[in-house]
């Protein structure tokens, strides 16, 4: 096998994919990039800088100046990031600035494991394996939920599955690399399924590729 060995893995908010692709990562000794970060990173420099999140040229430049080596994980969850984020996640320019930092990311060895939204489309299209993880808006809404409570927050389940349709609707509608699965992508929908027997069928699809690329 030459070069990194790719595991783009798609898929709405709270489907699972970021466990899931962190539990992959760690399985096959490869770099994790959660992509979701780099559109969070941006759009949180605009707002510590009180810039707008409607002016794409500052925008761009932001998400040119975005390291991958200091995305936060913790720092980075807030709501209100999310949603800001997913308004620059419009924009080409930003786009097209992360998709170019996310590409040379992909290029580690060995391999490299991609989560986000249009990584089987758009980031890594020749990528040997794709997922696509999914899980309905109730369960999805159900799920962040119950992380909140388990936190000791106060939540408002109504509220939440709004955020979760309102967020797939732009995500799902954008003009620019919208979210959906690739046509070679394997769907798991965890809506009835454990983190656990998510995990065991997306390594067999990894090493299914694994042994063909051998
Ligand atoms: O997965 P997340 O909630 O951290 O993503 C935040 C926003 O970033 C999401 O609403 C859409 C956008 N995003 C994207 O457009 N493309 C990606 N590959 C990853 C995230």
């Amino acid at each position: 096998m030459t070069g990194s060995f790719i595991i783009a893995i798609d898929g709405p908010a709270a489907a699972g994919k970021g466990t899931l692709s962190r539990r992959i990562a760690e399985q096959y000794g490869f770099h994790h990039l959660d992509t979701g970060l780099t559109y969070r990173a941006t759009a949180k420099a605009l707002i510590d800088a009180g810039l707008p999140l409607d002016d794409e040229t500052v925008a761009e430049k932001m998400a040119l100046e975005v390291e991958l080596a200091g995305l936060d994980r913790d720092i980075l969850s807030r709501h209100e990031i999310g949603e800001a984020a997913s308004k620059i996640a419009v924009m080409p320019a930003v786009r097209r600035a992360l998709v170019e930092a996310q590409r040379r990311f992909s290029e580690k060895l060995p391999g490299t494991v991609l989560d986000g939204r249009d990584i089987g489309t758009v980031v890594c299209p020749a990528a040997p394996v794709k997922l696509y993880v999914t899980a309905s808006p109730e369960v999805r809404a159900t799920r962040r939920y119950d992380e909140i409570i388990s936190r000791g927050g106060e939540a408002d389940f109504e509220a939440i599955f709004e955020d979760v349709k309102r967020r797939d609707d732009r995500d799902m509608n954008r003009a620019d690399s919208p979210m959906k699965p690739a046509v070679d992508a394997h769907l798991l929908d965890t809506s009835e399924m454990s983190i656990e027997a998510a995990f065991q069928a997306a390594k067999s699809f990894i090493d299914a590729a694994l042994s063909r690329n051998a």
